[in-house]
């Protein structure tokens, strides 16, 4: 049993409606907060309820608006912090700037470190987070830190499907651990793609493909559509070397700019993402399904809360 007595689940304006389905999970209502922008800009947040000694949650995917999103959440920490909160946990499905982990290039910033320094700074004492870009983001942290994965979610939605000749394939190099996850999970083969980007530019191109996808039902697998230049370019290549019909999963739906459009107008079939970012009503489109990780993050706050382990509701 946990030292502090309640838990208690606060949302910002990322997405509320993965607060409140974790929060049904959890059987408890979604806390009361006011989180506002002023009209001259400036974020304003309040907690309306009492967190003193309170185990406190808050949810905030980094969805776009990006900055605004963040600021957000060190605003809602430092409120949450100065309410006298006996531990406050950041729940960031999605962690944005994921992708600027290093310096690949002279005199660019590791935006993903700073970012981990300010959820610290403003006073977080853990961190609830899924599938980061890249594992090493943990260490950027100095506090607890606990990654789910939603890799054998995404599994289970095509173990039923008995799909025959199936093919995991990566979209590049990078990627081969996360498809390997996936093909060990549903007991098939893999392949990978050779991806090129180009600069900084959103332009993706698939280059050349290893493994055998010829006369096979390909499963595209990525961490997050983002442009969806990727899992296109990964479709064309598919259908160059031969493979009969092409499925799409990834974690993160960001999808940005034209995303939405190119998927609809790609060769596939169906694109499964999980609900890490909330997917508005106009980027939907027919042939992309949305699976919960509400319940998979609900356990593992229960878990946080009562001191059992996170690892165990993945076999570790
Ligand atoms: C890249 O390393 C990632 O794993 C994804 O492939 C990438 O973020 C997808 O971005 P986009 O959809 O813009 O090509």
């Amino acid at each position: 049993m946990s030292i502090f007595d309640e838990i208690k689940v606060f949302s910002g304006n990322s997405h509320p409606e993965l607060a409140r389905d974790i929060c049904q999970y959890l059987k408890i209502p979604l806390g009361k907060s006011e989180v506002f922008k002023f009209s001259n800009d400036e974020t304003f947040v309040r907690i309306q309820e009492n967190v003193r000694e309170k185990d406190v949650f808050l949810v905030q995917p980094i969805s776009a608006p990006v900055n605004d999103n963040l600021m957000e959440l060190f605003i809602m920490i430092d409120a949450a912090r100065r309410a006298s909160a006996g531990r406050i946990t950041v729940v960031i499905p999605y962690y944005a700037y994921g992708r600027t982990d290093k310096k690949d290039q002279p005199r660019v910033a590791i935006t993903a470190r700073l970012i981990a320094d300010f959820i610290t700074t403003a006073g977080a004492d853990r961190v609830l987070t899924m599938n980061l870009h890249a594992g090493q983001i943990q260490g950027f942290f100095n506090i607890p830190l606990d990654e789910l994965t939603s890799i054998p979610l995404l599994a289970s939605q095509y173990k039923d499907k008995n799909m025959d000749d199936l093919v995991v394939v990566a979209t590049d190099v990078g990627a081969a651990k996360r498809a390997h996850d996936l093909a060990d999970l549903l007991g098939t083969p893999m392949a990978i793609i050779e991806k090129q980007r180009y600069g900084n530019e959103d332009v993706v191109e698939a280059v050349n493909l290893i493994g055998d996808v010829k006369d096979k039902c390909a499963l595209i697998v990525d961490d997050e559509i983002g442009t969806g230049g990727t899992v296109v370019a990964a479709s064309k290549i598919l259908t160059k070397f031969g493979v009969n019909k092409i499925y799409c999963c990834a974690v993160h739906p960001v999808l940005s700019g034209n995303a939405s459009n190119l998927l609809a107008e790609s060769n596939i079939s169906e694109i499964i993402v999980t609900d890490t970012l909330p997917v508005p009503a106009n980027k939907m489109i027919p042939n992309l399904k949305v699976v919960s990780v509400s319940n998979m993050l609900g356990e593992a706050i229960s878990r946080i809360h009562a001191g059992l382990s996170v690892g165990a509701m993945f076999g570790h």
